[in-house]
């Protein structure tokens, strides 16, 4: 399947925000929208106000990646904001993950899994028939502008080898230290979706950045 690009806003000017988004409109397949709680990380981030009031103005697929204590409880104004795809965390819906999967998908949303840099991959593996795609970690969340980390990539080999094996077209999504480098290694890895803040959006050329990324996925066969 092709890789793609998802732009992540978190490190956009948000005075700008909409202008940001035109700069990377063209390169980026999705907006990826980091939704943080205070909580399941101790960092507060981007509302459902902003996917409400960008979705008017820009046909990107929207994936609200959900660091939240209590992912389900904003479901319901995500799908009315006209989010595509909503990825919850694993850690943060590990009593009964199916169910919260099956909650995402009655409201007409795409819905995906993610892990921790120190989640192994093999609590993944039962859900991979529910979800559109699962996102590893490669970096603690949080913050944009850290440090990618290397040791996920054996994860993402193991995730890709049993999704071919089953014939599956679930998405391999990297997040957190990615640019043309460290993307490069994810793509080898076998992820198929590259989501990136700093390296485009803190960059000085946001539109240069975004097209570099969006030259590497395309490269993939
Ligand atoms: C981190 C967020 C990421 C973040 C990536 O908690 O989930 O999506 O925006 O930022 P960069 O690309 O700067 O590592
Ligand atoms: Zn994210």
């Amino acid at each position: 399947m092709p890789a793609t690009l998802a732009a992540s806003i978190l490190s956009a000017d948000m005075a700008r925000l909409l202008e940001q988004v035109r700069l990377v409109e063209r390169y980026a397949d999705s907006l990826h929208i980091d939704l943080m709680d205070g909580h399941f990380v101790s960092t507060l981030g981007i509302g459902p106000g902003v996917v409400e009031s960008l979705r008017p103005h820009t046909d990107l697929r929207f994936h609200c990646h959900l660091m939240l204590e209590d992912p389900l409880a904003l479901l319901d104004v995500l799908a009315k904001a006209g989010t595509n795809l909503v990825t919850c965390h694993l850690e943060a819906v590990e009593d009964d993950p199916a169910a919260a999967i099956a909650e995402v998908r009655a409201r007409g949303m795409d819905a995906g899994l993610a892990i921790n840099p120190e989640t192994p991959a093999a609590v993944l593996l039962p859900y991979l028939e529910q979800v559109v795609g699962v996102i590893v970690m490669s970096v603690h969340p949080g913050w944009a502008g850290q440090a990618f980390l290397p040791e996920v990539l054996p994860k993402v080999e193991a995730l890709r080898a049993e999704i071919d094996r089953r014939g599956l077209t679930v998405d391999i999504e990297m997040d957190g230290g990615i640019n043309a480098e460290t993307g490069r290694r994810c793509l080898e890895a076998g992820a198929t979706v590259l989501a990136a803040a700093s390296s485009i959006f803190r960059s000085g050329d946001p539109a240069a950045s975004a097209r570099t990324l969006a030259d590497l996925v395309r490269s993939v066969p």
